[in-house]
């Protein structure tokens, strides 16, 4: 296992379209290497998901571990480390609410993204079964960002008012009056 270097906003591979994987690819070396080179990463880096293309290989794939309790996006619940191959995603309401996002391909900065709240994911796992799960509330905005990686989107792409883009450690100035998860 080694930590891989998480590409920055700017690389070309952040914005392509990953590619998706076949079943029988999973049991392979490249991808078993690149899962738990994957999840060294994202345990080093302190964040909550990461997406393949985030560490330049451009599969459809991606985990997220949510450990619950206080984090640097406030009280979030838990959810243990799971890995998702090919996930979509479907709204199930349109209602949506903002969260101050942040990404760990865009260091240093948080941007108010508006997404909808309630969401069902069918992925399949590493040994290519299918599974889903339906989220609400800040873990619908998190699987909704960690999957726009694989279609070349990031967050910043969602920012309506882009006064809404700040430094991470500026966030505490223009976050009073706003809906933010405590
Ligand atoms: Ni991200």
């Amino acid at each position: 296992m080694a930590i891989r270097e998480i590409i920055r906003m700017g690389h070309p591979t952040l914005r392509k379209v990953a590619r998706a994987l076949h079943p029988e690819e999973l049991n392979s070396d490249p991808i078993q290497n690149l899962v738990a080179d994957m999840v060294e990463t994202l345990q080093d880096s302190g964040g909550i998901g990461l997406a393949a293309p985030q560490v330049n290989e451009s599969v459809r794939l991606a985990i997220i571990d949510m450990p619950g309790g206080p984090s640097r996006y406030g009280e979030i619940p838990s959810l243990p480390l799971t890995v998702f191959v090919n996930p979509v995603i479907e709204v199930l309401e349109d209602e949506t609410a903002g969260y101050w996002e942040g990404c760990l391909s865009i260091p240093g900065l948080r941007g108010l993204v508006e997404r909808p709240q309630h969401v069902r994911v069918v992925s399949l796992d590493l040994e290519g079964q299918p599974f889903q799960l339906e989220l609400t509330g800040f873990t619908a905005t998190v699987f909704q960002h960690e999957f726009d990686h694989l279609d070349g989107r990031l967050y910043v792409d969602h920012i309506r008012d882009m006064r809404n883009l700040v430094f991470e450690d500026m966030l505490d100035s223009v976050s009073g009056d706003l809906d933010l998860p405590d």
